[in-house]
């Protein structure tokens, strides 16, 4: 759960990761039941549940695991699963956890906070039910302190059950992303309690924040309180300071709202995302304002205008951007859903690096974790509710979407939901003004869309404050000349189909050709796809279907396949060579891309196409050092030479006024011969939590990558971390994720390795029979645990 609104400042504030050291077990553990108990067991609330609910259950002999943990990735591929879901079992399972509450802690209040289970989750504290929330994706809290032991031992016992589905993707099973144990004292912030907007007054030299802090009283006594809430930059200093006094009486929940000025502030933005942070203490009775509050915590916030215009598109601090994003599920090779939080970094990053500044949390709320990296790293969001469901569950999960993740100055976007059918009806659009006015509500300061794929022009177009497109390229401009003062994002679009490092479609082994020519009835190539948004001022911008691959969809293929080919990279981020195509027009870099390799024995004399994307004015081929031509690029678009194979060096010259600025080539390559490791980071900290991204490739004698390599690559590490599994990107592969080898998918494959809380040195050493080793070495730094039960 983001540490928005709950990062403690103040001694009585205590939150706790309880990640470590949970027994799971995957199935209904056996126990005997009544048939009376077995009707109450759903409901009682007032009588301990037996069984492995209840604190009387012999767990010993369950599996300890560490959160987060998706139970579904450690299976075993079953061709009779659902291919949707990467046709990996999932099922029910139960989590359990023992902890200890010291007498201290009696009258404070506790909360237990998920920040993620998939799915239907049950939860019950020393055998009582507390809650039971169906959504996989939503984060949620409950205020656990009536069942508590003080001076004693506790038990936390989850079932999920992951049988339903909620999308047709990969969606994981488990407790997936993290849990917090959140100790306050009565009268406290409540939980994603803070709210902090701010707008520049008309001079846009001065900005007035607004702050809103949702308090509770939980005592028998009425409090006078005193909220000092303080802007701090990022260096830590203190800006500006408001105090408002308020009385709470038991009970109370008040909202009570502030107003700051801040001088000529350091804005947001996608080059300089600087971040401030509010720092709320909560005084009670006379307890001196410069002592310790009763309550306290950090809030991180940016200040930044955004603005939708419908001629124009998207401005950020009122300047132009037009929208290079991707739409992603959570999941990642090795991991599945339960990705660890340096690993979003690293996801984010590779998009960053083809040029992409938006993100489209497709089609349900994220992990916090990731928003947390967008605001750091700069990177535009629009954050997705999973249904368009006004039903009292429907509100809930919109609600609690909002109220975690609305300080994320990455946030431009709330979209209400994807492609449901109900989107063309009266009903739909009723369903969204509904939706709409609770986002007013609770977060008056940006838009609403949702990502339709039909339905453009009726009700729903009237409420949505940006119309949302998916696909249907030709739906554009009839739809702005209708409306011309309705603003457009294209939701979704591309969904173009390609396996990494394949040149012919094989439907047995289920590779798609990676040429920029694949892709079903509805969608488009990448170049129609971005051509679409980019010759269009009113587009705001495009959201391309997938950044990466995932698990499930494996579109247009069944099994063998597993995962979905629409990523612009694949599961472990490696590009695909479309991800060339973007990153010329999306990036500031010099692109000179040509594909496909030049491994073709036995094709010699057969013409090959040679593509090259790139976002020079000029380049020019040559094979074996003689010109094949020289040929003028236009904006957004590629080349393309039909070559006679001949093995040796094909090679490119890119020019701009004439002169050279870039030079690539694709060389025949020998057989594998020796491995290289390339870890993300030289250091990581050794906080049992920190990831480092180890990609591997097969290379010949001379260093050339073998573009078809699939030599089995053996892992094993010293030092201070675990191995958490391997990938390789290939849509087909049934070997384990949880696995110290694999195989190199087209020469290349990853591991993941997690820091333990011993600093000291990783040692890696990767090896393949009959080919040469590798080693890297990664440093694990002494760091500052979190705190945690
Ligand atoms: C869209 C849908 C996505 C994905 C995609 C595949 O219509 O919103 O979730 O299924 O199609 O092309």
């Amino acid at each position: 759960m983001s540490d928005q609104t709950t990062t403690p400042s103040s001694p009585t504030r205590q939150r706790f990761l309880f990640d470590p050291a949970w027994r799971f077990y995957l199935g209904e553990p056996a126990f005997n039941l009544s048939e009376s108990q077995k009707d109450e067991f759903p409901l009682a609330h007032l009588l301990p549940t037996p069984g492995p609910a209840g604190t009387d259950f012999d767990d010993h002999a369950w599996r300890v695991v560490d959160l987060p943990h998706d139970w579904a990735v450690e299976g075993i591929f079953d061709q009779n699963a659902e291919p949707n879901h990467g046709s990996l079992p999932t099922g029910v399972g139960w989590y359990r956890k023992s902890f200890n509450l010291p007498e201290s802690d009696r009258g404070k209040r506790i909360y237990l906070e998920f920040d993620g289970a998939f799915r239907d989750s049950t939860v019950w504290i020393n055998g009582y039910l507390v809650g039971r929330q169906p959504s996989g994706y939503t984060s949620f809290h409950y205020d656990i302190s009536d069942l508590l032991n003080f001076g004693g031992t506790n038990l936390v016992a989850v079932r999920l059950n992951a049988t339903q589905f909620e999308g047709w993707w990969y969606e994981g099973a488990g407790v997936y992303r993290h849990v917090w144990l959140l100790k306050v004292a009565p009268v406290h912030v409540i939980p994603w309690g803070v709210f902090v907007h701010a707008q520049p007054a008309e001079d846009g030299q001065v900005w007035q924040v607004t702050v809103a802090t949702e308090l509770a009283n939980q005592s028998d006594q009425t409090c006078d309180c005193t909220i000092v809430s303080t802007i701090l930059d990022a260096g830590g200093n203190a800006v500006a300071s408001v105090q408002t006094e308020q009385t709470l009486a038991p009970g109370d929940r008040p909202e009570l709202k502030q107003s700051i000025q801040v001088d000529q502030p350091h804005l947001w933005s996608l080059e300089d995302p600087y971040l401030y942070r509010l720092k709320t203490g909560l005084y009670c009775g006379d307890k001196p304002l410069d002592g310790w509050p009763v309550d306290g915590c950090e809030t991180s916030f940016g200040l930044r205008t955004i603005r939708f215009d419908a001629g124009q598109g998207f401005f950020l601090n009122e300047k132009p951007v037009k929208l290079k994003g991707t739409c992603n599920h959570q999941d990642h090779a090795v991991v599945g859903a339960a990705v660890p939080d340096r690993l979003h970094e690293y996801r984010i990053r590779r998009l960053q690096e083809m040029g992409c500044n938006a993100y489209r949390c497709s089609h349900n709320p994220p992990a916090p974790e990731l928003l947390e990296a967008c605001d750091r790293l700069g990177m535009l969001v629009m954050d997705e509710s999973r249904h368009l469901d006004s039903s009292p569950q429907g509100l809930f999960e919109l609600e609690s979407l909002l109220r975690r993740d609305r300080n994320h100055p990455c946030i431009f976007l709330w979209s209400l939901g994807n492609e449901e059918p109900i989107q063309k009806t009266d009903a739909g659009g009723r369903i969204a003004a509904s939706l709409k006015r609770l986002v007013h509500r609770l977060d008056p300061t940006r838009p609403v869309t949702q990502a339709m794929n039909g339905g453009w022009g009726g009700l729903n177009s009237e409420v949505l404050d940006v119309q949302g497109f998916n696909y249907n390229i030709q739906e554009y401009d009839t739809f702005h000349e209708k409306f011309p003062d309705k603003p457009v994002v294209v939701t979704e679009s591309g969904s173009t189909v390609g396996t990494r490092g394949i040149y012919t479609a094989d439907p047995k082994q289920g590779f798609v050709s990676a040429y920029d020519n694949n892709y079903l009835p509805w969608p488009a190539s990448a170049e129609e796809t971005w051509q679409a948004a980019a010759n269009r001022p009113f587009i705001s911008g495009t959201f391309v279907w997938t950044g990466f691959d995932y698990r499930g969809e494996p579109t247009p293929y069944k099994w063998p396949c597993i995962n979905s080919h629409f990523g612009i990279m694949d599961t472990c981020g490696f590009p695909k060579d479309n991800y060339y195509y973007y990153q010329s027009w999306w990036s500031n870099h010099t692109v000179l891309h040509i594909l496909p390799h030049w491994n073709w024995a036995g094709c010699e004399g057969k013409v090959i196409d040679v593509w090259c994307f790139s976002n020079c004015e000029e380049v020019e081929l040559f094979l074996n050092g003689a010109s094949l031509g020289r040929k003028a690029l236009m904006a957004n678009s590629h080349l393309e030479w039909p070559v006679p194979y001949v093995p040796g060096v094909l090679a490119a010259r890119g020019f701009r006024d004439n002169q050279e600025v870039a030079y690539t080539e694709r060389r025949t390559t020998g057989a594998p011969a020796r491995l290289t490791l390339h870890p993300d980071r030289k250091k990581v900290w050794a906080d049992g939590e920190d990831v480092v991204v180890v990609n591997v490739a097969v290379e010949d004698e001379h260093g050339l990558v073998v573009p078809d390599a699939a030599s089995l690559v053996h892992f094993s590490v010293e030092g201070s971390a675990k191995i958490l599994g391997a990938g390789n990107g290939n849509p087909s592969s049934h070997e384990a994720d949880k696995a110290q080898q694999r195989s190199a998918f087209n020469g290349l494959c990853q591991v993941i390795l997690q820091a333990t809380i011993q600093p000291g040195d990783i040692l890696l050493l990767a090896e393949v029979q009959g080919l040469l080793h590798a080693r890297a070495v990664i440093k694990a730094e002494e760091g500052t645990l979190r705190p945690r039960m």
